[in-house]
């Protein structure tokens, strides 16, 4: 996630903003950026790699002397992690920083570029600069709102101008964004974190909302109207800091996907030896719960891919069973938190057996990776919200470097290095899943199917969408819907395809055909083009990686259905984060 830090006050903005961009190097990032602003001049520094590169660069540059500047930490997803793509980006009079993702960057780039504008980077970035700077006649508020009208996608754009001095702009439309309210200066930034030692009052800002800030007053505009937003004191709740802006944990934990999986890219892409070798073992049982169990099911296939024999079972099934061992089984205890009761005595049972486990967990102190012989860990960082997202992730991934140990496959290898940018951009097309939301947040039922993984991850969207929206949801190997469940197809009923293994894509598509011509309302998810009118697109990458690119698209889904309906998304009813007891 790109991380944004504005100031316009009477200290020194470079160390303010230097010490709020640290602040959000949680976000991850490749580049980083600062723009200072005088009467005289606007002064751009960029750095590649690290905010210590930026500060080295500073300390070699004659500085401007001056009282307000934006910076910006990028995570690189239009255009490569180098110094013309770092922000803040300059168009004419438009000097500005920005996250999120411009949908439509490509077809108004090319009709900028018509008129006559000139683009130096790759950027969507850019793009925005220069339609603010093509729809500036000296109303700053004007031109921005102009924009914002054409612009499309999730953003947040932190804006200064040639021909002011005294005046930051800033305009949230999805991505986050608060101002800081200090005495005698103000802030924006992506995240409260990063200005806590600055101040701890700050204001929430709407979707759509444009911001005009001067060092001893701010005002927000919802189109022409001004509005008033309430000061809010930081320590209203330590839980407000820790969501990072976000409205829920939930999507706050999502967002951190890319910087996860891309963390464990570079802990493992040259030390696979490091992790168990699986491949030692005759069996593998696969144990957990819920969507650790819906990992393990697609670690099933990874590993029976390699020529292992494969089961995969629910704890609280397999802790009752009379389990068959043989002299060469290793058994996988799958847990988010390391303590949920079933698993643990699937665990036992196991060990008791004499047989080999392995934690794949998020807890290191846990039961679980206490008890086991061997952990790998999924280092998801705190997962607060009851329905997992990032440890689910976190989970197939690991699932996946296990079963290409010591294989080379260069495929993997390349489609790895772009996972993160990937990720990164099917997580920000908010409009998309906002679309689907509202076609499902009056549905009853609603329905999942695929085929091998497919079904697997259609599995993890069912319960994803059922556990935080309360809509009953029931994903369905795509070949058995017609052995009984379709009688509950009727016209309008929203059946989910996921299509994204070549081998077998034709077979879905005909199950799919099968519930359309009973009324159903197909939503195809997949890697090739389809004629379905409801239809998203996802990257084909290596067949290990595929569910990195898609179960994240059906959590957002799940997200914005929930949203829709009101319901309490990080805590929704009944359920517990973990649970310990039987
Ligand atoms: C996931 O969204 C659910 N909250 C639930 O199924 C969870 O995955 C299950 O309870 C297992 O929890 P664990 O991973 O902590 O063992």
């Amino acid at each position: 996630m790109c991380g944004i830090i504005g100031y316009i006050g009477d200290k020194n903005p470079v160390d303010v903003l230097i010490k709020g961009l640290k602040n959000l190097e949680y976000r991850g990032y490749d580049s980083a950026g600062i723009a200072l602003k005088n009467e005289e001049e606007i002064q751009i520094i960029k750095s590649v790699g690290k905010i210590s590169d930026l500060e080295e660069k500073i300390k070699n540059t004659n500085i401007i002397s001056s009282h307000m500047g934006i910076a910006h930490t990028r995570w690189a997803t239009h255009g490569k992690p180098n110094e013309i793509n770092a922000h803040p980006h300059k168009v004419g009079k438009i000097t500005l920083v920005h996250n999120g993702i411009i949908e439509n960057a490509e077809e108004l780039k090319r009709e900028l570029q018509e008129k006559g504008i000139v683009f130096q980077s790759d950027t969507d970035t850019e793009v925005a600069a220069a339609l603010i700077h093509f729809y500036y006649q000296g109303n700053m508020k004007e031109a921005i709102e102009k924009a914002s009208k054409v612009l499309k996608g999730s953003y947040a754009l932190g804006i200064i101008c040639d021909d002011e001095s005294d005046t930051l702009y800033a305009i949230r439309k999805e991505s986050p964004l608060i101002i800081g309210v200090g005495e005698n200066e103000h802030f924006i930034t992506s995240d409260i974190g990063a200005i806590l030692n600055e101040t701890k009052k700050y204001v929430l800002l709407g979707k759509d909302e444009v911001v005009v800030l001067k060092k001893d007053e701010f005002h927000v505009y919802q189109g022409e109207n001004e509005i008033h937003r309430e000061i809010l004191e930081s320590s209203a709740s330590e839980e407000e800091i820790s969501k990072h802006g976000y409205e829920h944990y939930m999507m706050k934990e999502m967002m951190e996907e890319p910087v996860l999986i891309n963390q464990m890219i570079e802990k493992y892409q040259n030390h696979m030896e490091s992790l168990p070798d699986i491949k030692k073992y005759k069996t593998i049982h696969i144990v957990g719960c819920g969507s650790a169990y819906y990992a393990g099911m697609i670690g099933k296939n990874f590993f029976e891919e390699e020529g292992i024999k494969v089961e995969v079972e629910i704890a609280s099934e397999y802790r009752y069973r009379n389990v068959i061992y043989d002299e060469n089984t290793l058994v996988i205890l799958i847990s988010q938190s390391g303590e949920t009761a079933d698993t643990i005595a699937a665990m036992r049972k196991a060990n008791e057996n004499h047989q080999d486990t392995l934690a794949i967990v998020n807890v290191e102190s846990s039961t679980i990776a206490r008890e086991c012989t061997y952990q790998v860990l999924i280092e998801a960082n705190k997962e607060i919200a009851v329905a997992t997202t990032k440890a689910y992730l976190l989970q197939v991934f690991v699932l996946s470097l296990l079963s290409m140990r010591g294989k080379q496959d260069e495929k993997y290898l390349e489609d790895l290095h772009q996972l993160p940018q990937q990720l990164k951009v099917l997580l920000d097309k908010t409009g998309y899943y906002k679309r689907i939301a509202d076609q499902l947040c009056n549905q009853e039922h609603v329905f999942f199917i695929g085929r091998k993984n497919d079904y697997a991850m259609s599995l993890e969207g069912s319960l994803k969408l059922k556990e935080i929206s309360y809509i009953h949801s029931e994903a369905y190997p795509a070949g058995e819907l017609k052995h009984g469940t379709i009688s509950l197809i009727e016209e309008g009923t929203i059946v989910f395809a996921i299509v994204t293994d070549d081998t077998i894509q034709d077979k879905t598509i005909s199950n799919l055909e099968e519930v359309i011509s009973r009324g159903a309302k197909p939503i195809y998810i997949g890697c090739n083009a389809s004629s379905y009118e409801e239809q998203f697109i996802v990257p084909k990458v290596h067949s290990r990686l595929q569910p990195i690119l898609v179960v994240p698209a059906l959590q957002m889904i799940a997200y914005f259905t929930a949203q829709k309906r009101g319901c309490n998304i990080d805590q929704p009813k009944n359920l517990a984060k973990s649970v310990t007891v039987e």
